[in-house]
């Protein structure tokens, strides 16, 4: 076990950069999880640490020894891809245990490597089988049990359940974290599902244009997110944001959106200041008290109900527990749960 440690580090690729002076400090035996949307730098900063992608400027450690002039082979990770192609002519075994017979270690060690990483993925009764003759999860877990037996300091996964449908993708989350829990291996994986970032991390690094955001736990991400970015990222169905200031009326601090909506706050910000308004969906129930808004779709998931609806002209979106039989066009009264108001400045983005 290892911890893994980035330092300032830069990649280009000819003239473009691509990661522009990322910090991420990993410690030993932590699940880190790096997000952010499609070309940010996760994979390129991902395969840097892996030894696959060259180091344009900067420092990674690994265990405390500096890697960036270390071959793959030697920094002593195990890589886990998206598309984890198996050897389709190799059975289960012989797939686990490849990495170990190519570097020439004894029948008897493979044998008995290969013995415990397929207890530990439930794998024992599919050494004999073929990949083609294995489930999407099966063979996934396979994938994992190739970087198991090589039993590295450190695992890197890059979005290994991608290819995985909704219900397999839950199931093999749980069990990516309970082998984390038996194995106690420092994980460095990339997703953009941030649903997979928060049940699953330690600390989650919000990556943007090659630049770090914000590194918190998964909760304080969610409960203290430090700009508009990292606010409408992290959480699912995203925060509803309004434009608009801060003003007074009744002699209390309230928010006027440009629209004309008043909406409460918890006096943070000087009147006048122009403000963005965010409110998770979660955070805004139906109470008689509440404020009049019209329905314009309702999507009952069984468990829960999501409403898309207008203060005025303002769209807002929330989530009850409730079954709703008003129709689109109708009024509820949504009420502003004000504790869970987060104030971001306008120009800047930075919440207040
Ligand atoms: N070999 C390359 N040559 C030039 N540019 C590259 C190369 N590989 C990646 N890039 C660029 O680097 C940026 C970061 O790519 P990267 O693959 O790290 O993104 P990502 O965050 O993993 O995105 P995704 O979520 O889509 O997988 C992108 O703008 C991409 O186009
Ligand atoms: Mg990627």
């Amino acid at each position: 076990m290892a911890e893994v440690t980035v330092r300032n580090i830069v990649k280009r690729y000819g003239s473009v950069q691509v990661i522009h002076g990322v910090n991420v400090d990993i410690a030993d035996g932590e699940f880190v999880i790096l997000v952010g949307p499609s070309g940010c730098g996760k994979s390129t900063l991902l395969r840097m640490i892996a030894g696959l992608e060259a180091i344009s400027g900067g420092e990674i450690s690994i265990g405390g020894r500096v890697v960036n002039d270390v071959l793959p082979k030697d920094r002593d990770i195990a890589m886990v891809f998206q598309n984890y192609a198996l050897y389709p002519h190799k059975n289960v075994a012989d797939n686990m245990g490849f990495s170990l017979k190519i570097k020439g270690r004894p029948k008897a060690e493979i044998e008995a490597k290969v013995k415990k990483a397929a207890e530990i993925l439930d794998l024992g009764k599919l050494l004999d089988r073929f990949p083609k003759q294995l489930s999407g999860g099966q063979r996934q877990r396979v994938a994992m049990g190739r970087a198991i037996v090589r039993d590295p300091q450190v695992f890197l996964f890059d979005e290994p359940l991608s290819n995985l449908d909704a219900k397999l993708r839950v199931a093999m989350r749980v069990e990516i974290k309970e082998l984390h829990q038996r194995l106690g291996t420092t994980i460095v994986y990339v997703t953009h599902d941030q649903i997979e970032a928060m049940t699953m991390a330690d600390k989650i690094v919000v990556m943007r244009d090659g630049k770090v955001e914000q590194v918190g736990a998964p909760l304080d991400l969610y409960d203290n997110p430090g700009n508009v970015f990292v606010a409408g990222f992290i959480g699912s169905p995203a925060m509803n944001f309004i434009k608009g200031k801060i003003g007074s009326k009744d002699g209390r601090q309230v928010f006027v959106s440009d629209a004309g909506s008043v909406l409460p706050v918890e006096g943070r910000a000087q009147d006048g200041q122009p403000v963005i308004y965010g409110i998770r969906p979660e955070h805004i129930d139906i109470a008689p008290d509440g404020l009049p808004a019209t329905v314009s779709v309702l999507e009952p998931t069984g468990s829960e109900t999501q409403i898309f609806a207008k203060f005025g002209e303002d769209p807002i979106d929330a989530i009850v527990k409730d079954r709703l039989t008003v129709r689109p066009g109708e009024e509820v009264r949504l009420k502003i749960d004000s504790r869970r108001v987060h104030i971001f400045d306008r120009q800047s983005g930075a919440r207040l």
